[in-house]
């Protein structure tokens, strides 16, 4: 069994993993509506990695025989205007996402809980590569979308990103 805190830190991680998800088809919803196919696939596939984000901490906590309580997912938080907007807020969100898994690493490592923190590692990484990710989208959209040639050809760029299930497996 985990330490309370820490799953229930988990427990509430799972939540806003879904509520990521939930943030990212706002994004694509947008991207449609504006006619780029292609960002709106980018951020279709994003949400799908936030489901397994989700479904990964699920079955690390039944993998623990702690009982796994789901929530209401809030209203997608978003206030999108121009192109680039769901970017920055994309950016912000992962940001905002990292210092939650670093909270929970943050009590893991508190209690000893060294299977936690391994299980975690995975996450900080994952983490890191999608504020990496979010970033360059920022710069490319930053320097070619003003120019409907140049967007053009970024959006198709951004098309060709397919679903991979996550390197994880527990
Ligand atoms: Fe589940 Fe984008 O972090």
């Amino acid at each position: 069994m985990l330490k309370e805190t820490v799953a229930g830190l988990l427990n509430a991680q799972v939540n806003k993993e879904f509520y990521s998800a939930y943030l990212y088809l706002a994004f694509a919803n947008f991207y449609e509506e504006e006619g780029l196919k292609g960002f709106a696939n980018w951020y279709r596939v994003q949400a799908q990695e936030e489901r397994d984000h989700a479904m990964l901490m699920m079955q690390y906590l039944q993998n623990n025989d702690c009982k796994v309580e789901l929530e209401a997912i809030d209203k997608p938080d978003a206030n999108l205007d121009k192109k680039i907007d769901p970017l920055r807020q994309g950016y912000a969100h992962e940001q905002y996402v990292t210092g939650l898994i670093n909270n929970i690493y943050d009590a893991a490592y508190k209690e000893k809980d060294f299977r936690t923190m391994q299980f975690l590692d995975w996450f900080v990484k994952e983490q890191g590569e999608e504020e990496t990710n979010a970033l360059d989208l920022i710069k490319k959209m930053e320097l070619f979308g003003e120019d409907a040639r140049s967007l053009y050809m970024l959006d198709s760029e951004l098309n060709g990103r397919v679903y991979n299930p996550p390197s994880l497996v527990l």
